[in-house]
C-alpha cells in the first residue's frame, strides 16, 4: 500500500496525504471491527466519473466488502475501498466526525455525511452513493461547490456595524438570551445537503439562494451586535434570492445535524414584511 494511495480530495478540492504511520493509525481507526467466523457481504454501488477522461460517461461501479473488516459508517466504507481496492475513487472528507461538512453526498436516495451515515447491514441490498443532487460534478463523489461558496459570500457572512471605530478595541457584549437566539443556526456546517435537496435550488440555483445560505443569512440578521439587518433584508427582495422558497420542507428533514433552515426561511419572509410595510410608510 503506498502512501499516495490514501490520498483523497479534501473539502477544498486539495489532495491530502497522510504519513506512513499517520495512515496506519487512521486505516486502523477507520476499518477495525472485531472479525467474526463468516464473511458478511455487502455491495456498495458507487457513482464513477470522470469528466478530464475523453470519452468517460457516468457509471455505477459495484464494490464488494466483508463488514467485518470494515467500520460501521459508510465513509469507512469508501475508506476501505480507496485503500484496498480501488485508489482512483475520488470523494471529500476530512474531520470523519460530523463537523467539517465535506463528506456530504447522495447514500440511498437521500442527501447525508458519509461519516454519520451507518451501514444498512442487511447483505441483499446494495447501498447506493451518489454525489449531491443537481451539482456539477468535478469527479466521481465530488461536486463543485463554487456556485454554493459564491452565494454564501454574497450574504457577507460576518459582524457589520456602522461604526467600525471600535473595532479591535472591545468586545462586543452579548446577553444571554440574545446569545440562545443563534442556538440551531451557528451550528450549520454548510455542507450543502439541504440546499442540494431543494427543488427550488435545483432548477433555480443561479438565482435562489437556496436553504443553507439563507439560514445564514438569517443568523446575522438576527444577531444582536449586527446593525446591517436592513440592509441584508433589502437585498433579498428580488423574485428569486428567497421567495423561491415554497416551503417544501426537503431540506430540514434531511438536514444531518438536525437543523431547521425551513424555518429559518420563514422566519426571514416575516421580517420582510414587516420591512416592507416600514419603508413603504416611509415613502
Ligand atoms: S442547514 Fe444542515 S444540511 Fe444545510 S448546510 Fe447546514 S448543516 Fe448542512
Ligand atoms: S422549505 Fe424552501 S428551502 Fe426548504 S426545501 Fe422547501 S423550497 Fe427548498
Ligand atoms: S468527514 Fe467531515 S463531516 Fe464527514
Amino acid at each position: 500500500m503506498s502512501v499516495a494511495s490514501f490520498t483523497s480530495l479534501t473539502r477544498c478540492g486539495v489532495l491530502a496525504f497522510r504519513s506512513p504511520a499517520g495512515l496506519l493509525a487512521v486505516r486502523y481507526a477507520q476499518t477495525a471491527a472485531a472479525p467474526a467466523g463468516q464473511p458478511r457481504v455487502k455491495k456498495f454501488q458507487v457513482y464513477r466519473w470522470d469528466p478530464d477522461t475523453p470519452g468517460d460517461k457516468p457509471r455505477m461501479q459495484t464494490y464488494e466488502i466483508d463488514l467485518n473488516t470494515c467500520g460501521p459508517m459508510v465513509l469507512d466504507a469508501l475508506i476501505k475501498i480507496k485503500n484496498e481496492i480501488d485508489p482512483t475513487l475520488t470523494f471529500r472528507r476530512s474531520c470523519r466526525e460530523g463537523i467539517c461538512g465535506s463528506c456530504a453526498m447522495n447514500i440511498n436516495g437521500g442527501n447525508t455525511l458519509a461519516c454519520l451515515n451507518k451501514i444498512d447491514s442487511s447483505l441483499s441490498k446494495p447501498t447506493k452513493i451518489y454525489p449531491l443532487p443537481h451539482m456539477y460534478v468535478v469527479k466521481d463523489l465530488v461536486p463543485d461547490m463554487s456556485n454554493f461558496y459564491a452565494q454564501y459570500k454574497s450574504i457577507e457572512p460576518y459582524l457589520k456595524k456602522k461604526d467600525e471605530s471600535k473595532e479591535g478595541k472591545e468586545q462586543y457584549l452579548q446577553s444571554v438570551e440574545d446569545r440562545q437566539k443563534l442556538d440551531g443556526l451557528y451550528e450549520c456546517i454548510l455542507c450543502a445537503c439541504c440546499s442540494t435537496s431543494c427543488p427550488s435550488y435545483w432548477w433555480n440555483g443561479d438565482k435562489y439562494l437556496g436553504p443553507a445560505v439563507l439560514m445564514q443569512a438569517y443568523r446575522w440578521m438576527i444577531d444582536s451586535r449586527d446593525e446591517y439587518t436592513e440592509e441584508r433584508l433589502s437585498k433579498l427582495q428580488d423574485p428569486f434570492s428567497l421567495y423561491r422558497c415554497h416551503t417544501i420542507m426537503n431540506c430540514t428533514k434531511t438536514c444531518p445535524k438536525g437543523l431547521n433552515p425551513g424555518k429559518a426561511i420563514a422566519e426571514i419572509k416575516k421580517m420582510m414584511a414587516t420591512y416592507k410595510e416600514k419603508t413603504a410608510a416611509a415613502v
